[in-house]
C-alpha cells in the first residue's frame, strides 16, 4: 500500500513538474512573439493588414499548419519552405531550438487551438477514395495539374511560370509557392487546394478555392501527384 502511495506521489510529481514546464514555454513564447513577431502578424495573429509588404503576413488564426510545421517555417523562414518572397524571415540565427519550440507553442496554442480539429473535420467531410479507383489517381493528378496548376506553379511545380512574370510586369505581385519544398502533407495539400489560400489565412486572394470546378476525388488525385512526384523534400 505505501508503496502504491508513493508510486501515486510520483506520478503527480511528474505530471504537475510537465504542466509547469509547459506553461514556461507558452510565457517564453510569449514574451519573444510580442517582442519580434507583432510588427507584422499583430497582437492576436490576425495580422496587420496595413503592412506594406509585398507578400502580407498570414493570419495565424487561420493557419493550415501543426504546430511541428510552424516550428519549422519560424525556425528556417517561409522561402526554405517553397514561399518566393522572403518576407518571412529565417529565426535561427537569433533564437535557439527551445526559444522557437516555445514561439511555435505560443501560436498554436493562443491563435489557433482548434486549428487540427479543424483540419480533422474537414477530411472526415470529404468523400474517401473508393479502393477501385485508386490506381487512376496520378494520371488524374497530373491532368489537372498540368491544365491548372501548372499556370502559376509551373510544369515542374517550383513556382515560376510565363504568367507570374506577367503578374509582376503588371505591378500585380504574385508569389506561388514551389511545390518541390512545401512541408504540407498530402492531406494538407488536398485541403489547401479545396479551399484556397484565404481560408487558410493569406490577405490576398490569389490562390483560388478548387471545390468548384473539382471534386474530391479530382483534388485528391493532384494532392497526391504533388507529394508523389513534384515534392521533394520528403
Ligand atoms: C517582416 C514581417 C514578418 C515578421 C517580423 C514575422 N513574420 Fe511570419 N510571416 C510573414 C509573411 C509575409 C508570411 C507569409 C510568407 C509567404 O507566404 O511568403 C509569414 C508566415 C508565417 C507563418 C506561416 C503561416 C502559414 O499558415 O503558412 C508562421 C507560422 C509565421 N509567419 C510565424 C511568425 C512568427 C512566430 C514570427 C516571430 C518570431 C514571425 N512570423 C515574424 C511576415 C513576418
Ligand atoms: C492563379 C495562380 C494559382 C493557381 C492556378 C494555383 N495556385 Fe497554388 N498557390 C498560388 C499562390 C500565389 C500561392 C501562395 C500562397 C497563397 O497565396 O495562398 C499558392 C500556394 C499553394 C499551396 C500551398 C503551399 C504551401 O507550402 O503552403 C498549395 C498546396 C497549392 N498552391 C496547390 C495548388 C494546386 C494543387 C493547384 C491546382 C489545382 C494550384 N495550387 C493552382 C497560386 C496559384
Amino acid at each position: 500500500m505505501r508503496q502504491i502511495n508513493s508510486l501515486i506521489l510520483l506520478i503527480c510529481l511528474a505530471l504537475s513538474t510537465s504542466l509547469v514546464a509547459e506553461d514556461y514555454l507558452y510565457d517564453d513564447g510569449k514574451v519573444i512573439y510580442n517582442a519580434t513577431c507583432v510588427s507584422c502578424h499583430g497582437t492576436q495573429g490576425d495580422t496587420n493588414d496595413a503592412i506594406m509588404l509585398i507578400v502580407k503576413p498570414r493570419k495565424l488564426t487561420q493557419t493550415i499548419l501543426t504546430e511541428a510545421q510552424s516550428f519549422q517555417i519560424i525556425k528556417e523562414g517561409a522561402h526554405h519552405w517553397g514561399a518566393h518572397a522572403d518576407m518571412m524571415p529565417t529565426f535561427k540565427y537569433i533564437y535557439k531550438d527551445d526559444e522557437i519550440e516555445g514561439i511555435a507553442h505560443y501560436v498554436s496554442k493562443a491563435f489557433n487551438p482548434n486549428g487540427e480539429a479543424r483540419v480533422e473535420k474537414l477530411l472526415k467531410e470529404s468523400k474517401p477514395i473508393a479502393k477501385a479507383d485508386e490506381h487512376k489517381m496520378l494520371k488524374t493528378g497530373e491532368k489537372i495539374f498540368k491544365r491548372n496548376c501548372s499556370m502559376c506553379h509551373g510544369v515542374t511545380g517550383n513556382g515560376k511560370s510565363e504568367y507570374v512574370e506577367m503578374s509582376k510586369a503588371e505591378d500585380s505581385f504574385m508569389y506561388p509557392y514551389n511545390l518541390q519544398r512545401t512541408l504540407l502533407s498530402q492531406d494538407q495539400i488536398f485541403l489547401y487546394a479545396k479551399f484556397g489560400g484565404k481560408f487558410w489565412g493569406t490577405m490576398e486572394d490569389h490562390m483560388p478555392s478548387w471545390k468548384k470546378k473539382y471534386n474530391d476525388f479530382e483534388l485528391k488525385s493532384v494532392a497526391k501527384y504533388v507529394n508523389e512526384k513534384i515534392k521533394k523534400i520528403k
